[in-house]
């Protein structure tokens, strides 16, 4: 039975957010392909993971029989945060950009997440996990826009979970998401509204066509 690890990160709600929205229609078509599979769903702005912490950090270097209570009780935190992550046949990531990167929110999970050896490094047993990552942006960032080299969304994830995962990272881009309500922006609402329409059938195409691949590989 195939399961998706859902993750939103904006800090608005459902009636909102883009990238709410889009992960939302993602994950519709995933679960009419797979009616009896599991989504294990985390809101990361609303119920936020801890930072990682020294003790939590160091616990993954150490023997556990040499643990302390209060870092067995850090390190247990993470462990089932990492078991859900090593149990999804697929992740989807809601990701707005905030101040040109990633919420923090977002950034606190993949720290915790990132264990070297055991899900992170050249042997991760996660090579080749299929995540669809939603980034959401007021403005547009687009090869040739004045502010293309200010992305650290869209290059992050893609460095990262490519890096210490080996995933296989595939990105929907809502863009201009801010053109309705900042009026210098009047003239892009309608780039907006084709970039929303695009990213909605985006999100139906991929999460039907991801899930009929997951489905016939489980
Ligand atoms: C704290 C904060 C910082 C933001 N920084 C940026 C930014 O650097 N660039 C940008 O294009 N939009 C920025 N925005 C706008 C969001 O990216 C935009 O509203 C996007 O739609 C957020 O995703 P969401 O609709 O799912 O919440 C920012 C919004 C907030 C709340």
């Amino acid at each position: 039975m195939a399961t998706l690890l859902h993750l939103d990160s904006s800090l608005s709600p459902a009636a909102g957010s883009a990238s709410r929205a889009v992960t939302a229609a993602f994950r519709k078509a995933w679960e009419e392909q797979h009616p009896d599979g599991t989504v294990v769903y985390r809101d990361l702005s609303a119920e936020p993971v801890p930072h990682l912490d020294g003790l939590a950090a160091s616990a993954a270097f150490t023997d556990p029989s040499t643990h302390s209570p209060e870092q067995a009780a850090a390190f247990a935190e993470r462990l089932e945060l990492v078991a859900e992550l090593e149990q999804a046949d697929a992740v989807l990531i809601g990701a707005p950009m905030y101040n040109f990167s990633i919420p923090s929110t977002l950034k606190a999970w993949l720290d915790q997440v990132i264990v070297m050896g055991r899900t992170a490094g050249p042997d991760s047993p996660l090579k080749g996990l299929p995540v669809t990552v939603v980034a959401s942006r007021g403005g547009s960032y687009a090869a040739g826009t004045p502010r293309e080299g200010l992305e650290f969304v869209t290059n992050y994830l893609e460095g990262v979970l490519t890096a210490m995962f080996g995933a296989e990272v595939d990105f929907i881009v809502p863009e201009l998401t801010l053109a309705a309500s900042n009026p210098s922006m009047a003239d892009l609402i309608p780039l907006a509204e084709v970039s929303k329409e695009n990213a909605l059938a985006d999100a139906e195409s991929k999460g039907k066509a991801l899930a009929a691949r997951v489905g016939a590989a489980a």
